[in-house]
């Protein structure tokens, strides 16, 4: 299947695996991009410039296809080292960054400078029209579906795809509950050049995380994710465990007075308990309503494999009766 998405990243497939905090290390990226996909590691998981020029380089030795880094903006007292970051990045001969979280405008000049091809990841139409405007290859739109951080406008991908499609001139990817050869044909039928994934691809044989992540996903239905953080504009969405109901009673009791001292204990510093550990009560993780559409734990290759031969099937024989 050749896309502008295909054709943009020089990869085999029109998938992505989206950056995920203390998922996409070395192996995640590598067996994404080695079954012919995009695989992206999290530049901020390492928590050094230092850290991630090595793991650029562990990525490099288990494959020679196209990889990408994350770089996630969020505001901070003290932002992590942006700079160094995008040097290793550079340096590691890496030519694929996925930007979420604020306007990356600021980092632009530096990564086109340096022949690097920049997919933005935006949960609106507006966000996605300014990424193009500022020079973004590609963006990734993410709907209210999603795992992590869907935005504060709750717009599911069955109006937000077709609505960007019909502003935006650059390629776009579809995200948020994908899993399948369905999603893909979906996102194309409604102008996307692509899907990403993030949740489907924890529940993987390679996905560096507990087997206790893995399990929790296939176990859990699409009635089992929660919204945490609104009143803060923070919103994230998390599988539901007694940290996140904890979490919501707090919300709940402390209304707008809320603050993220609050709820310090349930969001900061899980993501190791949970992702390494497996200590699935550790706190509040990113998980997607797709987790209901996930009953299995295939290699990458044959999660890709089965995506595109079931897309194909869909083209040719499903939709084709119908005309
Ligand atoms: C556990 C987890 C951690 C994530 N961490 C990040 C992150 O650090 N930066 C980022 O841009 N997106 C992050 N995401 C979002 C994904 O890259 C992707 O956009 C999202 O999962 C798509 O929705 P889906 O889970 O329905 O496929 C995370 C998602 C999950 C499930």
């Amino acid at each position: 299947m050749k896309t502008r998405i295909t054709e943009l990243f020089g990869i085999q497939h029109p998938i992505i695996q989206g950056g995920m905090h203390y998922v996409g290390f070395a192996e995640m990226a590598a067996a994404v991009s080695n079954a012919g996909g995009l695989g992206i590691i999290t530049g901020l998981t390492q928590r050094t410039p230092e850290l991630l020029a090595k793991e650029i380089a562990r990525c490099r030795q288990m494959t020679d296809k196209p990889f990408g880094v994350n770089l996630t903006f969020l505001p901070a007292l003290t932002p992590p080292d942006y700079p160094g970051y995008i040097k290793a990045i550079v340096e590691g001969g890496v030519k694929i960054v996925e930007t979420a979280g604020n306007n990356p405008q600021k980092w632009m000049p530096l990564l086109k400078e340096n022949g690097i091809k920049v997919i933005h990841k935006c949960t609106s139409v507006r966000h996605s029209l300014k990424a193009e405007q500022i020079g973004c290859d590609a963006v990734s739109v993410d709907g209210f579906e999603c795992g992590g951080h869907p935005g504060e406008d709750d717009i599911p991908n069955m109006i937000l795809l077709p609505r960007a499609a019909d502003e935006l001139k650059i390629p776009f990817v579809a995200s948020g509950g994908m899993a399948d050869g369905r999603s893909l044909v979906a996102s194309l039928a409604m102008g996307a050049d692509g899907i990403n994934m993030g949740t489907r691809f924890i529940a993987t044989k390679e996905a560096p995380v507990h087997e206790n992540v893995k399990k929790a996903i296939v176990a859990a239905s699409e009635l089992d994710t929660r919204l945490v953080m609104r009143p803060l504009r923070n919103t994230e969405r998390v599988l539901k465990n007694a940290a996140v109901e904890r979490l919501l009673e707090k919300e709940k009791a402390l209304g707008p007075k809320l603050q993220f001292q609050d709820i310090i204990e349930e969001v900061a510093g899980v993501y190791p308990k949970i992702m390494t550990d497996g200590d699935m009560e550790a706190g509040a993780w990113s998980c997607g309503m797709v987790v209901g559409l996930i009953n299995d734990i295939p290699t990458c290759k044959e999660l890709i494999d089965r995506i595109m031969k079931q897309a194909e099937d869909i083209i040719s024989n499903r939709l084709q009766r119908f005309l």
